[in-house]
């Protein structure tokens, strides 16, 4: 190679990486905002932990059927095949239309049922909001993968998420590790309250809480709990604080 094509495929590859760079953010807007590893490995260290017996994956768009989506239909069945074949736990994916479609009446026959929403742009956040309008929403265990711009205060400013609901949501610190938080109201016009649920990272694997959920609410809202344990005719509970 003589010094002139050398420099020639220098600046053929700069010139390439470029491009590269410059296509990047409309792959940002890929409906996986982690890479596959990051999911399955979250996804079912959750799962273990709530022992549930399905997975819902929402995806939020509903172009993916059109051309264009194919490649993401590609890189989300292939999170679908690791979960149902590989680890083996039944695992769907759908967007929250279909799920309105086809699963409304329905979806109470699935027992202990893991909802994960893959991410939070704003088409799954819009469908999500009219989704929990209707949906019993502490029967399902919920998992929000966020961007790290994303305010969890923000994607969930339109929606109620009960005391007695299981609503966590995954966010990457500066080292790359996923500190999972659950969030929840104590009324409909509470604020929206987060406790420290866990954290995932690839050496440590999954971290989640020691104590039970009312355990845990109840030592840091104690004074709370007076308002909650009426509505949940939890006798311990009154007793304590009434
Ligand atoms: C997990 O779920 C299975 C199937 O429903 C059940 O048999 C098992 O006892 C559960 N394990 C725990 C630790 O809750
Ligand atoms: C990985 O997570 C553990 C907790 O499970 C934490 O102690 C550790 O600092 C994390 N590692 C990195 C590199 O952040």
């Amino acid at each position: 190679m003589t010094n002139f094509q050398f420099h020639t495929t220098l600046l053929l590859l700069c010139v390439s990486s470029c491009v590269y760079l410059d296509i990047l953010p409309v792959e940002t807007e890929s409906i996986l905002i982690r890479p596959y590893y990051v999911y399955k490995n979250l996804i079912k260290g959750v799962h273990d932990y709530f022992n549930n017996t399905c997975i819902i994956l929402f995806h939020g768009s509903s172009k993916l059927i059109e051309d264009e989506g194919l490649q993401e239909m590609d890189g989300l069945l292939t999170l679908q095949t690791q979960f149902s074949k590989y680890l083996h736990i039944r695992t769907v994916i759908m967007d929250f239309h279909m799920f309105k479609n086809r699963v409304e009446k329905t979806y109470h026959h699935i027992k202990r049922p893991l909802f994960v929403l893959l991410n939070d742009f704003k088409e799954i956040r819009e469908q999500f909001v009219s989704v929990s309008k209707w949906i019993t929403m502490a029967y399902p265990t919920w998992l929000l993968f966020l961007r790290d711009e994303t305010r969890f205060e923000e994607f969930l400013s339109d929606v109620y998420v009960p005391f007695d609901c299981v609503f966590m949501v995954a966010q990457r610190d500066s080292q790359g590790t996923e500190i999972i938080q659950d969030v929840y109201r104590i009324g409909k016009e509470d604020y929206l309250r987060s406790m420290m649920f866990g954290m995932w990272n690839s050496s440590h694997g999954f971290q989640g809480p020691l104590l039970g959920l009312y355990q845990r609410r109840h030592d840091l809202h104690g004074h709370n709990i007076r308002v909650v344990a009426i509505n949940l005719h939890q006798p311990l509970l009154q007793i304590d604080k009434s």
